[in-house]
């Protein structure tokens, strides 16, 4: 199977940790030199250091201010043409759909949404000239199964999943795939996060509240961030090349329709 992917230049963003950072990793062993895009210049610093090859480096960015998102995603596509693009940030806060404050829907799709199209916007044109492209989206199962306690992200996620979809029939023509990776429950600190806000809640221990999780997985245990930065890496590979436009759950089978 063709996976190598030297003298390919990644941007992942949300990388400094967690299921970003696993998939900076998953590339860079596969040989793409990586672009990590995050907050945390610490952090980041050292997920730089823990991938293999040479010629990674880090970019600072708060997804809440898209104008510096996109300033930085220029940045990125002058330094080599970006053709490995993974579209990840931070999830939105808990809370059920009804009772979430209208700006947090527009804080939600300010940050995913808008800031995945204006890192598109500025990877497209060396996509275009090489003739070839990868777009993964990082976003969840919930387009598949609404999941219960996340209103906002399940609403914010939909719309990523659709302007997905719609851009790979676009960019098709251009060598470019679009796809979307939805992880089930990733043992990251957002998952410890959403743990810990369910134990608060409820008073059952956060332990007991991720036993739960992985009870209700038909594997019968959580996932691990390597295995979700295994299907980005996969999507991005010459081996992924006619895939195209598509939602790949990777959570155990949890969801529970195809
Ligand atoms: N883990 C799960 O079970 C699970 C399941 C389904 C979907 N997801 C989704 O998958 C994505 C990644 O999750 P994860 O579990 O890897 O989360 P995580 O461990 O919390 O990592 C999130 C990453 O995004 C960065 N980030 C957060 N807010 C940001 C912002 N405003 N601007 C720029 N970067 C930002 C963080 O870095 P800095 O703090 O340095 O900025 C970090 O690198 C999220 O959207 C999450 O909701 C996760």
């Amino acid at each position: 199977m063709h996976l190598d992917l030297h003298g390919k230049h990644a941007l992942v963003c949300g990388a400094s940790q967690g299921i970003g950072l696993a998939a900076a990793q998953e590339l860079a062993s596969l040989g793409a030199t990586c672009i990590l895009m995050a907050r945390n210049a610490e952090r980041l610093e050292a997920a730089v250091a823990t991938l293999p090859g040479e010629g990674h480096r880090y970019l600072v960015a708060d997804f809440t201010d898209g104008d510096a998102v996109a300033a930085k995603a220029s940045e990125a596509a002058k330094l080599a043409p970006i053709t490995l693009l993974v579209n990840n940030t931070g999830g939105p806060a808990g809370g059920p759909a009804h009772a979430a404050d209208p700006a947090a829907y527009l804080a939600a799709f300010s940050q995913h949404l808008i800031c995945n199209q204006r890192i598109v916007q500025a990877a497209l044109p060396g996509m275009r000239s090489a003739g070839e492209g990868r777009i993964v989206n990082v976003i969840s199962t919930s387009v598949k199964q609404p999941l219960d306690g996340l209103g906002v992200s399940n609403t914010v996620r939909g719309a990523v999943a659709n302007w997905a979809k719609t851009l790979a029939n676009e960019l098709g023509p251009d060598g470019i795939t679009v796809n979307n990776v939805l992880p089930g429950a990733t043992r990251t600190s957002r998952l410890s996060q959403i743990a810990e806000a369910k134990s608060a809640k409820t008073g059952m221990s956060a332990e007991a509240v991720l036993e739960g999780m992985a009870q209700a997985v038909p594997l019968r245990r959580l996932g691990e961030s390597h295995e979700i930065g295994a299907a980005i890496a996969f999507l991005c590979s010459p081996a992924a090349a006619y895939i195209s436009g598509i939602n790949l759950p990777v959570d155990g089978g949890r969801t529970r329709c195809l």
